[in-house]
């Protein structure tokens, strides 16, 4: 019989917790009581996998969209996806959403009195290549207010979500932008306990990703969980946790 393993527990600090007193919505939200943790299940070890067959043409460059190009600083986003032993995941689907260079969402709930851009839709996606690597061309967000306090401004983000090589690698973040005076003031960055694993979701300029006369680059690297340990042969301790 095969033995599957489960993934690693995110250790301590890395996660935010469910209920962080700055940011006002958590209260609602967060479970009242204790969590139970049950074993990893067949279908969270498995697929489906989703990977490049959900990538469409035009997917990965959100500077042009409807026919036209989008306003605002062209940057380019790229970094790879690993595991937490460092290696390579493949064929993994990265999507990103985000607001446009004025700080407004294309999406009906987002009230914000500032311009929406014909040319901009906010989502896209790529798959990471055989090295891990993934690379999408967009324009650089704005901050926008919120009513999480009086004078809340979210810094300048893109949301991610990744599809790793299971539902147990499922990853939903945001990525922020180096030296932005907001990051200190936000509870959502804020809320992440780990000073090191808050400073893991600020990209860096990159040189080498910047493309002449056309956009900066940014890099941004992303971390999914990885297998518990490999059991030694005939470890009864083996096995889905
Ligand atoms: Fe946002």
């Amino acid at each position: 019989m095969n033995t599957l393993l489960g993934y690693r527990r995110i250790a301590e600090g890395i996660d935010p917790p469910y209920d962080h007193g700055a940011y006002v919505s958590t209260h609602r939200r967060a479970p009242k009581r204790p969590l139970v943790q049950i074993a990893h299940t067949l279908s969270e070890i498995t697929g489906p996998r989703l990977g490049a067959e959900m990538v469409g043409a035009g997917d990965t460059d959100l500077t042009r969209f409807a026919g036209g190009e989008a306003l605002g600083e062209r940057i380019v986003v790229t970094g790879r996806v690993l595991d937490e032993d460092g290696r390579a995941i493949s064929n993994a689907l990265v999507e990103i959403w985000q607001a446009n260079s004025a700080g407004r969402y294309a999406h009906d709930v987002d009230r914000h009195d500032a311009p929406l851009d014909p040319h901009f839709s906010g989502v896209g996606r790529v798959a990471t290549g055989a090295d891990g690597v993934y690379r999408l061309a967009t324009i650089k967000p704005a901050a926008y207010p919120w009513k999480n306090h009086y004078n809340a401004w979210r810094p300048q983000h893109i949301h991610f979500s990744l599809f790793g090589p299971s539902f147990a690698t499922r990853l939903i973040t945001q990525m922020y932008f180096p030296g932005d005076p907001l990051l200190k003031l936000d509870p959502i960055y804020q809320s992440v306990p780990d000073p090191a694993a808050r400073e893991r979701l600020v990209c860096a300029f990159d040189i080498e990703a910047t493309v002449p006369e056309r956009a900066l680059g940014y890099r941004f690297d992303i971390v999914l969980r990885g297998r518990s340990a490999t059991p030694l042969e005939g470890d009864a301790k083996g096995g889905v946790r």
